[in-house]
């Protein structure tokens, strides 16, 4: 299986599958004197891991991040860090209808294809488990970020079709979906019950902005700064759709409506999304992600066995009823483990 790392100055691995032992990362890259310590993750870790709301899965994991190498005496090396976070509450006893059966909208059709043998409990390798080692990688990337000051910050701007209708980001953290409009956070949990009450699942649109990048940051071609973010977000399982800026709509303006003119104090709009070919242009970076809704549901669908037998299959386990809370800290992640890579790129390169 290929395809585990990303970054090119920052470079991330990982590994881990989410009923084995661990799931964790290896970053490449990351400069020497950089001060790191566990309680660095306590913050990120925890807004990531399943937090006993109604629909979250109810696995109950501490996601106590240990750090096994680059990191000594408090400060990194510029050695590869490794970091490690154990599965402790794994229970792989309702998966074993998978070993035959296939999930309708989850991995294990296309994984099936791909490699004919695969550690299908909770998911494995396309469990959200994975996101954990992200999350950590990203608080990395924080830190080396530090010196620009630019802000990351993500939302929950629609779920279930609810939509927030004011952006106040103060509200983000005292929403348990992570909704920075009060009314429709209130909103969304409850479609969020009427979900779990007939068994099925809700998903969402998360936005992210980053604030404070300075201009400079990308590369014109391949590693276009959106390039690279959109794949970072791409990447993480669930996200079907990723919007720069004015997005889509983009294709429906004239170009005396899309372009944003300038001023001498900067843009007078940001439909770009704050970035122009390629490279950060000093404008806020804004992104928009489009997050499926959960595949596996406890309704009963269609399916085929390993033979391509039609079988019917309705889901028992643990399972998340809406990945769009959960999602917010991962995606933060992805974009700061990004900005990382093409800041350190830009330092060695000019
Ligand atoms: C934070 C997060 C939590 C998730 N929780 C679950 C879950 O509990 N059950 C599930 O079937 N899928 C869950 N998913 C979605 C699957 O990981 C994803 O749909 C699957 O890997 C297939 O990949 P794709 O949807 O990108 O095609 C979650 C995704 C994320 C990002």
């Amino acid at each position: 299986m290929a395809g585990n790392s990303f970054g090119k100055v920052f470079k991330i691995t990982t590994f881990g599958e989410s009923h084995g032992d661990g799931v964790g990362v290896v970053i490449d890259g990351c400069p020497p004197r950089i001060s790191l310590s566990l309680e660095d993750f306590v913050r990120d870790m925890s807004r990531r891991r399943p937090g006993g709301r109604s629909f979250d899965t109810p696995r109950r994991e501490e996601d106590g991040v240990q750090i096994l190498s680059g990191v000594f005496e408090g400060l990194t090396t510029g050695t590869p860090i490794t970091l490690f976070i154990q599965n402790r509450d794994a229970d792989s006893r309702p998966y074993e209808i998978l070993r035959r059966l296939f999930r309708p909208g989850h991995a294990d059709y296309s994984y099936y294809k791909r490699y004919g043998h695969f550690d299908f409990r909770g998911g494995g390798r396309a469990s959200a488990r994975e996101t954990a080692a992200r999350v950590a990688a990203g608080v990395v990337a924080g830190k080396i970020l530090e010196p620009l000051e630019a802000k990351v910050v993500a939302y929950t701007l629609e779920l279930g079709g609810i939509k927030a209708a004011s952006i106040n980001l103060d509200l983000i953290d005292n929403s348990p979906v992570y909704c920075p409009d009060a009314i429709a956070s209130e909103q969304m949990e409850e479609a969020i019950l009427k979900a779990v009450k007939e068994n099925d699942s809700l998903g969402g649109i998360v936005e992210l902005r980053v604030t404070g990048c300075p201009a400079g940051l990308g590369e014109p071609v391949f590693d276009k700064l959106e390039a690279d973010l959109a794949k970072a977000v791409m990447s993480v399982g669930a996200v079907k759709g990723v919007e720069i800026g004015a997005g889509f709509e983009a294709a429906r303006l004239r170009g005396s409506q899309n372009n944003d003119p300038i001023t001498p104090d900067g843009f007078a709009s940001n439909r770009a999304g704050g970035i122009l070919g390629g490279i950060s242009n000093g404008d806020e970076i804004v992104m928009r992600a489009a997050v499926k809704p959960i595949p596996s549901i406890g309704i009963e669908q269609d399916t085929v066995d390993r033979e391509g037998r039609p079988a019917r299959l309705k889901l028992t386990g643990r399972h998340d009823v809406v990945a769009v809370p959960r999602i917010v800290p991962v995606l933060e992640a992805m974009i700061r483990i990004v900005l990382a890579d093409h800041y350190l790129r830009l330092k060695a390169m000019g």
